[in-house]
């Protein structure tokens, strides 16, 4: 891709010699073309526009802020960033040459290794050198590839840039992770530099794109949604609501329906007390005056809870440190409003804040966390916990609620540290149906941190939940590995991430660093990949989320694919279209209720594009053609990497549109940073 090579890299050298090429920073205004030519270090350039995962991109140091070093080799200059990152530069048509030097910055080996081998629950060093610290840098001019280093790893000795820039308007910088997680991608661009004579480079922000609903619009006929399978604890109250899209009213009925369970006919809401043990197939009815929709939901009762993943909406990535009783009432109220209630979406949770916090001097948070007798109390900004949680269940919905093991929650608000079964209770008295249990403030209460140690305040709080005799979903929020044994403390999900951000960094990285999770998911208990970042989210003043619409549907896809947990954290008061297109899309939401309760793995990836499948019930494959590059680029899935062979047919599930049949494997064209999610069925013989 070089044009003239030797004639720039001449004039750069005769440059420097002569002293003629001095550096530029980025306060300078541009080169007049004519002059000299100058050297502009990319550590000049805005690198807040950079987009990387894992901590900020450093100038003229390592990601880890230490001297710049590869492979024993110090630089002076630079850029130090985190796999996978990503700067978009206009040239503004002055930057003949691009030089540097790349590779992973020596600062990955001990004593980093070892910090982050500690969170590698059940790996070996070898085996986390093996399919970690592994980085190819990339390049492109204008959409086309200029360069592409090697896969870079710890230790290998710096790859030498010089790329022609003569007639290339936009650059892209790439580090891409080839690892199975990004731990040790820490990325230099040493000692890089243009040459410039004329306009100067500028980081930019990468290019807008439409927001288009890809989600068909709702028939009027009825359709029975959501999941097929529905767990109860023996003796609880039971509480489901028949999800269903289609004109009202509607009339529904149940056939096969347990003891002690009754249906609403009017409002499709099957309510009683929870049967002896056992495995109920029940069929499902809507009818309107346009005809009726059919369904089987199989209800099953022993400790059986979320046999799907849960779904629902959450305080915290919308109204942070501030929920109260009239945002979730709110919520509540458009979530039956909105119809999405008819597509499956059940939890109204308050995340932290609702609890008194004792420091605080502000009256409608402070005052005494517990009364006389130790009972926790709900902050002046939730004046009745019961009446909310009857408004909640008085739509059909359910309610959750937030805690800690810790004296605190991670906002400083009172945790349940020794009061577990008493608070276990109380969220039982007032009517919730969900607990988010957050580790923190737990270190102060434990001088042993150990794996056992780690254990026993979840599994308290499991026990004590259990006891409640109410069907109340336990989630632990937790960031440090507790997927590998969650399940074994009573959890029906558990965080496998840190906390989720609306950007592709976040997204990009939560999403595709979850390979080899899926052996613990399974119905009844899910790896939670944290919450929505779609729609208008905040914390203080509401703004639309940051990431693109293919960067949405990416999020929303893989997270089906993942069966992770699916709660909205935007402003259901305001879902714009395009939101509700991505939240209201019933083939989309079945890969992630399908009953099988498989968990996506990656199948096949080639640089930028991955393929990721999820086996199904009925013996098909939902499958994501993922891409993760700045381009557009074509992806395909072969039916080898599936378990498939032969002729099958292939649907677009967000369009709901078949593909029609294709034979050993099927490829897509897929924008940057988009997906194509498909469900690929063999032929019956
Ligand atoms: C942690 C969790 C978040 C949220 C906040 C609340 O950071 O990971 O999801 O619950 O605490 O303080």
């Amino acid at each position: 891709m070089k044009r003239n090579p030797a004639n720039f890299l001449g004039a750069f050298l005769v440059g420097v010699a002569l002293g003629v090429a001095r550096a530029l920073s980025a306060a300078d205004t541009a080169v007049t073309p004519g002059d000299a030519p100058v050297v502009v270090p990319l550590s000049s350039l805005d690198l807040g526009r950079l987009l990387q995962y894992e901590a900020s991109p450093q100038a003229n140091k390592s990601v880890g802020g230490r001297p710049l070093s590869i492979a024993g080799r110090k630089f002076a200059t630079g850029v130090g960033t985190h796999a996978r990152s990503v700067l978009w530069i206009d040239l503004q048509g002055g930057s003949q040459r691009f030089v540097a030097w790349v590779g992973i910055d020596d600062e990955v080996v001990p004593p980093i290794v070892l910090r982050e081998l500690r969170s590698a629950v059940g790996k070996g060093l070898e085996e986390s050198r093996r399919i970690n610290g592994r980085v190819m840098f990339q390049i492109y001019g204008d959409g086309k590839r200029l360069w592409k280093s090697p896969a870079m790893q710890p230790g290998m000795p710096a790859e030498r840039v010089d790329v022609d820039l003569v007639g290339i308007r936009t650059l892209v910088l790439v580090a891409a992770s080839l690892g199975e997680a990004v731990n040790l991608d820490h990325a230099d661009w040493a000692d890089a530099q243009f040459l410039v004579a004329g306009g100067k480079p500028r980081a930019i922000d990468p290019p807008r794109e439409e927001a288009r609903v890809l989600t068909p619009p709702e028939s009027p006929h009825p359709r029975i949604n959501g999941a097929r399978v529905f767990g109860t604890r023996h003796g609880s109250p039971f509480r489901f609501t028949i999800p269903a899209t289609g004109e009202r009213p509607m009339r529904f009925a149940a056939r096969g329906l347990p003891r002690g369970l009754s249906l609403d006919p009017a409002t499709g809401r099957i309510a009683g007390v929870s049967p002896g043990s056992g495995r109920w197939e029940v069929v499902l009815r809507a009818s309107n005056r346009l005809g009726t929709a059919e369904s089987r939901l199989a209800i099953v009762s022993g400790d059986a809870l979320a046999l799907t993943p849960p779904m629902g909406w959450n305080t915290w990535n919308v109204f942070g440190g501030s929920p109260d009783d009239a945002k979730v009432r709110a919520a509540a109220d458009a979530m039956a409003r909105s119809g999405l209630i008819d597509h499956g979406w059940t939890y109204i949770n308050i995340d932290d804040c609702w609890q008194r916090k004792h420091s605080a001097t502000n009256p409608s948070v402070g005052g005494a966390p517990r009364d006389g007798e130790g009972r926790i109390m709900p902050n002046a900004r939730f004046p009745d916990m019961k009446a909310l949680c009857d408004h909640i269940h008085g739509l059909g919905l359910k309610a959750g609620i937030y805690s800690s093991p810790g004296l605190y929650t991670c906002q400083g608000h009172a945790g349940s540290l020794g009061h577990e079964e008493q608070d276990a209770r109380r969220y039982a008295e007032w009517g919730f149906d969900y607990l988010k249990y957050d580790w923190c403030y737990t270190s102060y209460t434990a001088d042993d941190v150990s794996l056992h140690h780690q254990r026993i305040p979840w599994a308290t709080m499991a026990k004590a939940l259990a006891g409640t005799k109410r069907d109340i979903v336990f989630s632990l929020s937790e960031t440090l590995d507790v997927w590998p044994w969650a399940r074994e403390v009573g959890a029906n999900c558990w965080r496998t991430t840190g906390d989720i951000q609306d950007t592709w960094a976040s997204i990009d990285g939560i999403g595709f660093n979850q390979n080899g999770r899926e052996i613990v998911a399974g119905p009844g208990h899910w790896n939670d990949c944290d919450m929505f970042e779609v729609g208008m989210l905040g914390g203080g003043k509401l703004r639309p989320t940051r990431l693109t619409p293919n960067e949405q549907y990416t999020h929303v896809s893989l997270w089906c694919l993942l069966a992770s947990p699916l709660l909205i954290g935007c402003d259901l008061a305001q879902l714009d279209d395009f939101t509700r297109g991505l939240l209201a899309n019933d083939e989309v939401i079945a890969v992630n209720q399908d009953p099988l309760g498989r968990q996506a793995r990656r199948v096949a990836r080639d640089e930028n594009v991955e393929v990721w499948a999820k086996e199904m019930e009925d013996g098909s494959r939902a499958v994501g053609l993922f891409n993760r590059g700045e381009f557009e680029e074509r992806v395909e899935v072969r039916w080898a990497d599936i378990g498939l062979a032969g002729q099958a047919s292939v649907r677009d599930l967000w369009r709901q549109r078949d593909l029609g049949e294709s034979v050993g494997s099927h490829a897509i064209r897929v924008p940057r940073h988009g997906v194509a999610l498909i469900r690929i069925q063999r032929r019956a013989r």
